[in-house]
C-alpha cells in the first residue's frame, strides 16, 4: 500500500482525481468502481472540472458503484443512485446505461447480486476502484466480520454505520435502512488499481489499523494490504495515528 499524505483534503482529492482523469484519458473505455459518502465529493468535482475545462470524454467509460441501500430506489434523494447522478453523472457525458449502481429494489436480490458480478466481469473487470473508509474500517458496506472471499450480496449495517449515516436521514437513526447491497471484499480486491481516500480525525484509528495493523476481518479494509496496486490518500488528521507516517 502506498500512503500519500497531502496538506489537506482538497489537495488529496485533487491528486486522486487527477489519477482517475489520467486513466480515462489514456484508456477511454476505462471501467471505474465508484463510491459515495462525504469523502469522494471533491474527487468528483475534479472530474467534473476536467470534463468542463479539458473536455475529458466519459462517453465510453463504464462505472460500477460499490453499494446501495436495500429499499431505496433511484428517485429517493437518500439513495446512492440519486447521489451519483447529483454529484457526478449528470455533469459528465457518461451514457446512463454505462453507469451502474446495485439495485436496492430488486425483487430477487441474490439474482440481482449475481447479475451485478457478471456485468463487472463482462465489462472486463474494474480498472480502478475508488474507496472511502468507514470509522469501523468498512469498505463499501463490508462491515467488520465480512469474509475476505465475499462477493456482491446483502449486508446488515452495523450499529456504528447506522449512527454515522443518520446525518443523511435527518439525523434519525430509525430512518436509516438496515440492509444494503454491496460489492464483496473479493470483488473489490479484483480491481486492478485501488484509490482509498480518508479525511479527518474520525478516520485516524481505522487508517492506522488498515495500514499498520494485522490483516483481519474485524477491520475489513486491512485486506488492502494484500492488493498489489493500492494507494491511500490522506489529510494530516486522518494520518495522525500512523506510527510510521514519516516513512510513507
Ligand atoms: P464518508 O463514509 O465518506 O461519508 O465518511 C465513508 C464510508 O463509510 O465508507
Amino acid at each position: 500500500m502506498e500512503t500519500i499524505i497531502s496538506q489537506n483534503a482538497r489537495e488529496a482529492s485533487r491528486a486522486a482525481g487527477s489519477a482517475v482523469a489520467d486513466l480515462v484519458r489514456n484508456k477511454p473505455t476505462a471501467v471505474l468502481g465508484l463510491a459515495t459518502g462525504g469523502t469522494p465529493q471533491r474527487l468528483y468535482e475534479e472530474l467534473i472540472r476536467a470534463r468542463r475545462e479539458e473536455g475529458l470524454d466519459f462517453s465510453r467509460v463504464v462505472t460500477f458503484n460499490l453499494d446501495e441501500y436495500v429499499g431505496l430506489g433511484p428517485n429517493d434523494s437518500r439513495s446512492y443512485h440519486f447521489y451519483m447522478w447529483k454529484n457526478l453523472f449528470s455533469h459528465i457525458n457518461i451514457k446512463p446505461e454505462n453507469a451502474r449502481v446495485p439495485n436496492g429494489l430488486a425483487a430477487d436480490v441474490p439474482a440481482s447480486c449475481a447479475a451485478y458480478e457478471r456485468a463487472i466481469a463482462a465489462a472486463g473487470g474494474i480498472d480502478l476502484q475508488v474507496l472511502g473508509l468507514g470509522e469501523n474500517g468498512h469498505i463499501g458496506f463490508n462491515e467488520p466480520g465480512s469474509a475476505f472471499d465475499s462477493r456482491t450480496r446483502v449486508e446488515t449495517l452495523s450499529a456504528q454505520t447506522i449512527r454515522n449515516n443518520a446525518r443523511f436521514f435527518g439525523g434519525d437513526e430509525k430512518r436509516v435502512p438496515r440492509h444494503s447491497v454491496t460489492m464483496g471484499l473479493a470483488t473489490i480486491m479484483e480491481a486492478r488499481r485501488i484509490l482509498l481516500l480518508a479525511f479527518g480525525d474520525a478516520k485516524a484509528a481505522a487508517v492506522a489499523a488498515m495500514i499498520e495493523g494485522p490483516v483481519a476481518t474485524k477491520l475489513p479494509a486491512s485486506v488492502l494490504q494484500h492488493h498489489p496496486d493500492a494507494q491511500v490518500f490522506l489529510d494530516p488528521s486522518a494520518a495522525a495515528a500512523l506510527k510510521r507516517a514519516r516513512f510513507a
